[in-house]
């Protein structure tokens, strides 16, 4: 076991051109957690994700994966150490079949490893075997999501980044989706996620960071953030008096 968080940032502050967006942010993440973070619309989770895997500018801070700073590495080289990024709203290739989405997915592997990867994402995922001559963008939205989180899991990153992977799907999927990700996680992933389905996810999560303007605002065990009433006002549907399901 490695005596490091799989993730840490430290005083991290990332944004666009001239400007910070993410100020100030630090967290640990633990080996083979789930951590949601959630926060309304514009509070930086998405520029938070686009930091760690080094998309976005980072004004100062460091990020270090592995007891290792990272925060000087293009993304193809955080790929490489094992970070994984699904990004928000579609992103697979839509007039192209599953097959062949499944098989971009292995680029950045040496040839030799493409069979072994694909023949794990497709059994963790039954449903991409049954879909696998069909054209991605005729899959429902769960589906595709299914399929593009299946292609970054190719390349077996240690710390999966998932940016709204349930926005849009049928609570059902939404449900599925969930289970994959502790699926993920059981299997030894870190994965920090960013979830509009609060409640869904606060039911998954280990940890559960709040973001507001930018700034990380609460962090704590996901079942106590559950049962912070500034939390269940804002975020879930303010009953606050309800009895706690636990
Ligand atoms: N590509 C971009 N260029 C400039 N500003 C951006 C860009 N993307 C997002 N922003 C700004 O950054 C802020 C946070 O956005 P974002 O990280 O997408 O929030 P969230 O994912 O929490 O909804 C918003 O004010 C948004 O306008
Ligand atoms: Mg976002």
């Amino acid at each position: 076991m490695t005596p490091y968080p799989k993730l840490e940032l430290i005083n991290l502050y990332a944004g666009y051109g001239e400007v910070p967006i993410v100020h100030d942010f630090s967290t640990r993440l633990p080996p083979a957690s789930i951590t949601t973070l959630i926060g309304g619309n514009g509070a930086g989770k998405s520029t938070l994700l686009r930091a760690v895997f080094g998309t976005v500018r980072r004004f100062s801070g460091q990020i270090i994966l592995n007891g290792e700073a990272i925060e000087h590495l293009g993304p193809a080289e955080r790929l490489k150490r094992g970070i994984g990024f699904v990004p928000q709203g579609r992103c697979n290739f839509p007039r192209m079949t599953v097959a062949e989405n499944i098989k971009m997915g292995c680029y950045t592997l040496p040839g030799r490893a493409h069979r072994a990867a694909i023949d794990r994402v497709t059994s963790q995922f039954p449903l991409l075997r049954s879909k696998w001559s069909e054209m991605a963008g005729n899959l429902s939205g769960g589906e595709q999501q299914v399929l593009e989180t299946a292609m970054v899991l190719l390349t077996s990153p240690e710390l999966l980044l998932l940016d709204e992977p349930s926005l849009g799907l049928s609570p059902k999927m939404q449900a599925e989706m969930f289970d994959v990700a502790r699926q993920i996680a059981a299997a030894g992933v870190t994965v920090l996620v960013v979830e509009q389905n609060v409640h869904g996810a606060l039911l998954v999560s280990d940890t559960a960071i709040v973001m507001e303007l930018g700034r990380k605002f609460l962090e704590g065990p996901a079942a106590e953030v559950r049962q912070d009433p500034r939390i269940r006002e804002a975020y879930l549907g303010g009953n606050i008096k309800e009895t706690i399901d636990q």
